[in-house]
């Protein structure tokens, strides 16, 4: 079974960013193999990792409700979705990446919902670890990991405001079909030392600060540059900050 690492947090906090540098420790320290899943339907996951994203398991989905008639004959309607599936994972020398795309549509797709269920089930016996980022919000978040994350990470800039953000979506797990086993903080675009005030408001909440990540010049850099996050130097404050949130909390 995956070890399944998953990212919320308000829009545009970085998510996506720590996501990439999350895979790219695991696949650097030789903790493979790794799928990296884009949950975001506006997905650049894959993006920010240099890669170019033709297909998704949404765009799947929609042309086979489109044209359910086009399955081989004779062939089980539920192994030919699986296979078409398949071919929206993009592999890599180091990972693999799976983009999930738009899922809502019209009506209830019971079958094929159940399909996509298992696909993402069995592909945790694949996988040592699979790397989730999703949009801002949590109404997805049980229903594209399988009800179950090892480690939650609720991502914040250094603002208050982003920590409230944190509070709210904390307070939403309660309700949602979701395991969590275990969940904490991280801040972006934070200084070595948070002020009382942020770390009060953030001991409110109950949650631990796993780590900071600071401001990192690089990454506008490689963003205007259209550079993959995964070729930034290891000396990089982004990256050495990923890689030591990684080893000193994430159970491996
Ligand atoms: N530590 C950092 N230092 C400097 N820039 C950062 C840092 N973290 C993120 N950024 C920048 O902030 C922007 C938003 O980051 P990112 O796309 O990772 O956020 P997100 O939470 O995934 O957003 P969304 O909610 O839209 O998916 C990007 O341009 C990224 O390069
Ligand atoms: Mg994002």
């Amino acid at each position: 079974m995956s070890k399944i690492i998953a990212f919320a947090g308000k829009g545009g906090v970085g998510k996506t960013t720590v996501a990439s540098l999350v895979v790219r420790h695991l696949t650097t320290t030789g903790r493979t193999p790794v799928l990296a899943v884009d949950a975001d339907p506006n997905s650049n996951l894959g993006e920010t990792m240099g890669m170019k994203v033709t297909t998704s398991v949404g765009d799947i989905r929609e042309n086979f409700m489109k044209d359910p008639q086009g399955i081989p004959s004779g062939m089980d309607k539920a192994i030919y979705l699986e296979s078409l599936m398949n071919q929206a994972i993009i592999e890599t020398r180091n990972f693999d990446l799976l983009v999930m795309g738009r899922q809502e549509g019209q009506g209830c797709y019971c079958m094929v919902n159940n399909i996509l269920n298992n696909f993402t089930e069995d592909l945790s016996a694949s996988y040592k670890y699979m790397v989730v980022d999703n949009e801002a919000g949590m109404e997805h978040l049980s229903r594209r990991t399988s009800g179950k994350v090892d480690m939650l990470y609720l991502v914040t800039d250094y603002s208050l405001r982003g920590l409230r953000a944190v509070r709210r979506i904390y307070g939403l797990l309660d309700g949602l079909k979701l395991t969590v086993k275990q969940i904490g903080i991280i801040v972006t675009r934070g200084p070595e030392k948070l002020s009382d005030v942020f770390l009060a408001e953030a001991g409110e909440i109950g949650v631990p600060i796993l780590g900071v990540i600071p401001d990192d010049p690089a990454l506008l850099e490689f963003d205007m540059e259209k550079k993959s996050l995964l070729d930034l130097p290891p000396s990089s404050p982004s990256v050495v900050a990923v890689d030591h949130l990684m080893e000193v909390s994430f159970p491996y």
